[in-house]
């Protein structure tokens, strides 16, 4: 089988979508891009063309639930191959509005799946989440630790990989991969691309940015009695070049898998909360202000991956740490203090 050429990305515009569509236009792929802007703008998309110094080949502004709309798309165009990072993904939101979350999240897979069946396209790469291994204790995890959701949109990316085992399971041709990220985070180093969530998205780094500009007044750090160094919880912190290149690579190895494979995407490194504060001062050479307050319900004290499968597989592993993250992000919040939307112009940007 050859490798794919055409990929069609959901949520392209979106965080971690809009840095692989950069990647994959930067290693020659066709790109195919469908949002429906809820979490993301189209601002983006000259941005991603500007890094990539190539055009998207097309864009679709669509829900991917409007099947009919996404089957056009598929029409139009001969896809090899499908990145899927479209949804919602703010587990506070999802335990308020549950049922939002279970159609945007379960809704839009089983509509994907059913334009791709339509059109003979069976090879897929599915963002899912370490959230799904929930509270698993102390260490690094591997891919075999028991999915403990403990939350709506846990139990949807579990729902989703469920869904994924039983579509691969009756249909042989199909190949699948689901990545569960740990923690994304930092930009592009151009400042063109980074993460730029409505309203307030409840992730530490965007937060930390804002404090660092004086947007925010000071880093709540949520919990300073975690069974961890210094009782701040501990994620594994992974930069969204890495995640980009993962998916890329991934793409290869749809062509040698059959059926589904689940593999961690971490650095195998944990960062306590303060330890992200302090690289982040360091990167943008001031302290920080933060106060410890009570945990945030939900929170888990440490989530680190044990990502030696996909280092053993496909022979990749992260290149860039907590500090290089910090740079980034911290260039981005710079040169857009209010996101895409209010983005100081660089350049030669066009508008
Ligand atoms: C969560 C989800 C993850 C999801 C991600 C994106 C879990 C276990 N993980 O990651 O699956 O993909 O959100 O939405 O549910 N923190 C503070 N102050 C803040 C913000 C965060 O101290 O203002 C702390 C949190 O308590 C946590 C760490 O920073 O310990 C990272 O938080 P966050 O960026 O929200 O990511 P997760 O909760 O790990």
């Amino acid at each position: 089988m050859s490798p794919p050429t055409t990929v069609l990305v959901t949520g392209g515009a979106g965080f971690i979508g809009s840095h692989a569509c950069a990647d994959l236009l930067d290693h020659g792929y066709e790109v195919i891009v469908v949002d429906d802007y809820s979490n993301s703008s189209p601002q983006v998309l000259p941005r991603l063309e500007r890094v990539a110094g190539r055009f998207v080949g097309a864009v679709y502004e669509l829900d991917i639930r409007d099947r009919r709309a996404l089957s056009a798309v598929f029409d139009r165009h001969s896809v090899d191959a499908v990145m899927h990072f479209a949804g919602l993904k703010a587990v506070g939101a999802s335990t308020r509005m549950p049922v939002a979350y279970y159609d945007s999240n379960v809704g839009g897979l089983t509509s994907l799946l059913r334009a791709m069946h339509g059109h003979g396209v069976h090879r897929l790469v599915f963002s899912s989440s370490c959230t799904i291994y929930g509270d698993a204790g102390h260490g690094p995890l591997p891919e075999t630790t028991p999915a403990r959701p403990t939350n709506p949109y846990a139990f949807s990316k579990w729902l989703c990989e469920q869904i994924l085992k039983d579509v691969c399971l009756r249909h042989p041709d199909y190949s699948v991969l689901c990545l569960r990220y740990f923690n994304p985070a930092g930009a592009h180093p151009s400042g063109l691309l980074g993460e730029d969530p409505r309203g307030t998205s409840g992730n530490l780094m965007p937060h930390v940015a804002q404090v660092a500009t004086g947007r925010q007044e000071k880093v709540r750090v949520f919990g300073g009695d975690y069974p961890t160094t210094d009782g701040t919880a501990v994620r594994d912190y992974l930069h969204v070049l890495d995640t980009a290149e993962a998916h890329r690579i991934a793409l290869d190895h749809l062509v040698d898998t059959v059926g589904l494979r689940v593999y961690n995407l971490g650095a195998g490194r944990g960062s306590s909360v303060l330890e992200v504060v302090a690289a982040f001062s360091e990167a943008c050479g001031r302290p920080i202000p933060y106060e410890i307050v009570s945990r945030r319900s939900g929170d888990v004290a440490e989530l680190v991956a044990d990502a030696s499968a996909v280092d053993r597989d496909w022979g990749w592993h992260p290149t860039r740490g907590l500090a290089e993250m910090c740079h980034d992000a911290w260039r981005f919040q710079l040169l857009n203090p209010h996101g895409y939307a209010g983005a100081a112009r660089h350049p030669g940007e066009k508008r």
